[in-house]
């Protein structure tokens, strides 16, 4: 029997979990063509939720654009990103997608090609003798044209919009800004994991992006949710699992949709079926996990400084919200003095191994806080 715990990719349909308020929050931001920033760390759930948004809106009434810039690393490569998305968005046929690049992108040649499925997929190239047109503009003015052409509203989604800031320039962050005022039809989403930077980029007056659009941190999953999903997955393949397993599991993993996935994944190996997952089988589903990651995880460990191991540690160990610069803090982990703590907190927030939420500050890889805690 299959494994009906997923983790890694997109989730959609059975393997979705609640999220109801969440998609009516962004399903309503939507319809009034607002632009919003959704933003949390890594793996919450970010692209499956917008992904499940985008397909519940009515095709008649919208279309839909989602443009993913983990592999873009600069303005050549955002352009064509974009005029790719915007032309497949619009086009159902071969010869549809090949009209609208070139009515849409002056300056682009578009080309056909077949890829592994057999399927039409479009590639850009520059007109390299007409050189006068700004390529950037043109393409950010597409979504308000398309708007009016098919009649329809239009959604535009940038996911990992934290790449932009790897570019060379500000210029797209610039030019984005300007185009999307202007563009009160079209609803946008900026989407985007390292939690900082994206707040950096509307809330720093420095920025272009500043103040730009709404904003919408996205959380964890509460338990009594889990409840309902993981006990549907059991019986639905002929095992249990009481609510107090499923809550033992929820407090290792807060609630974190990726791990928590991850977690049930080997726990339901591990469960006979006809029988019910116990807390022993938790503890080896959880050490099963901690081993494979354990090289990794000893590598980024011995990166650290002395200090930055030590205020993980404690992190790590006490409770979510714990004061890191309080006196007792400093002393129990052996910081020395506030300054050392503050400059553990800075490295490692930098690198991404803690994030400061409203609560507290936590370590987003909950299997990286268990093994720490398992080191102790
Ligand atoms: N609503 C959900 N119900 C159940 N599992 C979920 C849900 N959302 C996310 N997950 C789990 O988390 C994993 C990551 O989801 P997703 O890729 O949507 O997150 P993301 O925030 O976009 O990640 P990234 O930061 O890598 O872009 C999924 O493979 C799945 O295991
Ligand atoms: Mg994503």
């Amino acid at each position: 029997m299959r494994n009906p715990f997923q983790y890694g990719g997109v989730v959609s349909g059975e393997s979705f979990c609640n999220r109801t308020r969440e998609a009516a929050d962004l399903r309503r931001s939507v319809e009034n063509a607002e632009k919003l920033f959704v933003y949390s760390e890594r793996r919450l759930g970010k692209t499956s939720l917008i992904r499940k948004v985008l397909a519940d809106l009515p095709t008649d009434e919208y279309l839909t654009v989602y443009i993913d810039l983990w592999p873009t690393d600069g303005e050549t490569s955002f352009v064509l990103a974009c005029a790719k998305a915007f032309s497949e968005a619009m086009s159902t046929s071969t010869d549809k997608l090949l009209n609208t690049a070139r009515t849409f992108f002056s300056r682009l040649v578009p080309s056909i090609s077949a890829n592994d499925d057999g399927k039409a997929v479009i590639t850009f190239g520059f007109d390299q003798k007409r050189p006068d047109i700004p390529l950037l503009e043109e393409v950010l003015a597409m979504p308000a044209k398309a708007a009016k052409k098919e009649g329809k509203h239009i959604v535009v989604v940038f996911d990992e919009f934290q790449q932009i800031l790897e570019y060379e320039s500000d210029a797209v962050e610039r030019l984005l800004r300007s185009s999307i005022q202007h563009q009160s039809e079209v609803a946008y989403i900026f989407c985007g994991s390292r939690k900082h930077l994206i707040q950096q980029m509307f809330m720093d007056s420095q920025r272009p992006m500043y103040r730009s659009g709404a904003h919408y941190p996205l959380g964890l999953i509460a338990e009594d949710h889990w409840q309902t999903f993981v006990s549907g997955k059991f019986q639905e393949t002929g095992k249990q699992i009481s609510p107090e397993i499923i809550s033992e599991l929820c407090a290792l993993t807060e609630g974190h949709p990726f791990y928590t996935q991850h977690l049930c994944h080997p726990l339901w190996e591990l469960c006979e079926t006809g029988g019910a997952a116990t807390s022993e089988m938790i503890q080896q589903a959880t050490s099963l996990l901690l081993d494979r990651e354990s090289y990794a995880f000893m590598n980024l460990w011995d990166s650290l400084t002395r200090n930055a191991r030590r205020l993980l540690k404690g992190v790590a160990a006490e409770p979510v919200g714990t004061q890191v610069f309080a006196a007792e803090f400093i002393r129990k982990y052996q910081l020395g003095s506030s300054s050392n703590a503050q400059r553990a907190v800075d490295l490692l927030l930098k690198k991404d191994i803690i994030d400061k939420q409203e609560e507290g500050i936590v370590i987003p890889d909950r299997f990286f806080r268990l093994w720490i805690n398992s080191k102790q």
